[in-house]
């Protein structure tokens, strides 16, 4: 099998993973999840992020409170990062969501490759959690929180969904 045909399995395998086993997440693992997410394209490479790598118990544990709508993910979860955008280091105005989404979901499918699980937790937008994130992991005013993943072995297996839809193709002209 060619790397191609790996990358698009890992694409076409990934699913969220909301329970995880106690097992840790190494330095070397969160290592190669943010040089993956780092990887990711960017409008004009400019990069706008930062991550927040959390594998202190006790904060993992207050964001499953301020996070987790009653699930006990980030109980559960080994480490998380929390990915932020800088706005001061966007290269074209108004890209930088696009940018972070790039990274986070660069992060996601590494970690499915590495056999760990992890869901994308929004936290861009929804001000509770945006509070949660600044709260717990001190996150300055000019940066914003915008995605948390949970990270674990998973304990939960789930089976690959297969979402194509002819339907929302449209060939030459809409
Ligand atoms: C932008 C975005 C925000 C999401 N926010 C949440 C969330 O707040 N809580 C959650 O449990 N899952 C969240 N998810 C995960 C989705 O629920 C999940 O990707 C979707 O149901 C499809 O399932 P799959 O990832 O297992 O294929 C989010 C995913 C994305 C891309």
């Amino acid at each position: 099998m060619n790397n191609t045909v790996e990358t698009i399995k890992t694409i076409m395998m990934r699913r969220s993973i909301r329970k995880f086993e106690n097992t840790p997440v190494t330095e070397a693992q969160i290592k190669i999840l943010l040089e993956a997410a780092m990887n990711a394209p960017s409008a004009g490479d400019g990069r706008p992020w930062h991550f927040v790598v959390v594998t202190d118990r006790a904060r993992l544990d207050a964001l499953a409170d301020a996070l987790d709508e009653g699930k006990p993910m980030f109980k559960q979860a080994q480490a998380a990062i929390l990915v932020c955008l800088d706005e001061s280091l966007e290269k074209f105005k108004g890209f930088g969501p696009q940018d972070c989404a790039c990274a986070a979901q660069n992060l996601h499918l590494a970690a499915h490759d590495m056999g760990l699980g992890s869901v994308w937790i929004a936290v861009i937008g929804v001000p509770p959690r945006v509070a949660g994130c600044r709260n717990i992991l001190g996150v300055p005013e000019n940066i914003t929180p915008f995605a948390i993943f949970p990270l674990g072995r998973p304990a939960e297996k789930l089976s690959a969904e297969f979402r194509y839809d002819q339907s929302r193709v449209h060939t030459d002209r809409w």
